[in-house]
């Protein structure tokens, strides 16, 4: 005598009773990226589909988000002036903040999350102030300014943040300053897990975020690292955060499922640029079925043990669970 597994698999109804994980629209968060000026939408060459967009651009782009049952977004602004400190995002008419702001005033219940980090600000690339001696960012330094920024985004009206410079301390600072500040209600998405990885390499090309000389290795995380992982994610959740992540997602799902195991906090995975690319371009030569990969990509996400899920399908993923 032998099991028969194939008895489950007969036809599709069958085959849906017995599935064991499931893809919304509520699952995901889109990622935008704003860029000073009108009318400007501009295509990244590594990322085909994906634009550097003029906030009037965006708001068309938050319509159609809106009308396909998309209602999250994760915003990063590329701004026209860069200096050592970053200056321009500490402003509470930065680029970002007037972004906010635009948005939520159209698109009141558009749920607005901010990527919180200094790298797209900075002239030299890197996601905080500069120690002159070590050349690397100095930690607590950087606290300091991303507090006033997350007040910038704060103000301007941001459901959640998500500081993803991967600085020690980020969690507590921000949620202190937060709390001071009247913003109590307000979440904390941590970047917990963030590895120095080459999957960022299109993202930098469309943030204009690449840095001008050395690595991210002393702030971001070593991918050969699993105990580290769980270590720093658990520290974030004792320091506050309301939400934990993974990033990036696809090389990195046994992080996922060891960190679902440990904590009972959400928990969202980063399906990073490079991902994107790597799929989008494979379905462009016609070597994969695209849109079937990507829902077996965003399947493998949930099932590692993801809740939420960032990725630069989203939109597709939408359209094709509206088409089911
Ligand atoms: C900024 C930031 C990066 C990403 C999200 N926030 C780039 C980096 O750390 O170099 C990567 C996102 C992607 O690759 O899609 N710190
Ligand atoms: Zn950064």
């Amino acid at each position: 005598m032998f099991k028969r597994f194939r008895r489950l698999r007969l036809n599709e109804t069958l085959r849906n009773l017995v599935q064991e994980t499931t893809l919304s629209k509520n699952d995901f968060i889109y990622p935008l990226f704003v860029k000073e000026g009108k009318a400007v939408k501009v295509e990244v060459s590594s990322m085909p589909g994906v634009f550097q967009m003029s906030i009037d651009e965006i708001l068309k782009e938050c319509e159609y988000l809106q009308k396909i049952g998309l209602n999250s977004i994760i915003l990063f602004a590329i701004p026209d002036l860069k200096d050592s400190v970053g200056s321009e995002c500490l402003d509470d008419e930065s680029i970002i903040a007037r972004t906010i702001k635009a948005i939520k005033e159209k698109f009141p219940n558009m749920f607005i999350v901010t990527d919180l980090c200094f790298c797209e600000y900075t002239d030299h690339g890197h996601c905080g102030i500069l120690d002159p001696k070590t050349q690397s960012v100095h930690n607590d330094k950087t606290l300091e300014i991303s507090a006033l920024q997350a007040l910038v985004h704060a103000r301007a009206g941001a459901d959640m943040i998500a500081p993803s410079g991967m600085m020690d301390g980020i969690i507590s600072t921000l949620r202190k300053t937060l709390d001071e500040n009247g913003f109590q209600d307000l979440p904390i998405m941590a970047y917990s897990t963030k590895f120095a990885s080459g999957y960022y390499g299109p993202f930098r090309d469309v943030a204009e975020s690449t840095p001008s000389f050395g690595d991210r290795r002393t702030y971001q995380m070593d991918v050969a690292n699993r105990l580290e992982a769980i270590n720093e994610t658990l520290e974030d959740e004792k320091e506050g955060a309301d939400i934990l992540m993974v990033k990036p997602a696809l090389a990195f799902l046994d992080i996922v499922r060891d960190i679902r195991n440990e904590t009972k906090l959400p928990l969202c995975v980063y399906n990073v640029s490079g991902e994107y690319a790597m799929i989008k371009h494979a379905g462009l030569a016609g070597l994969i079925d695209y849109e079937r990969v990507v829902m077996e990509t965003m399947i493998a996400f949930k099932r590692a043990g993801a809740n939420i899920i960032i990725s630069y399908h989203a939109k597709e993923v939408c359209e094709i669970l509206n088409r089911n």
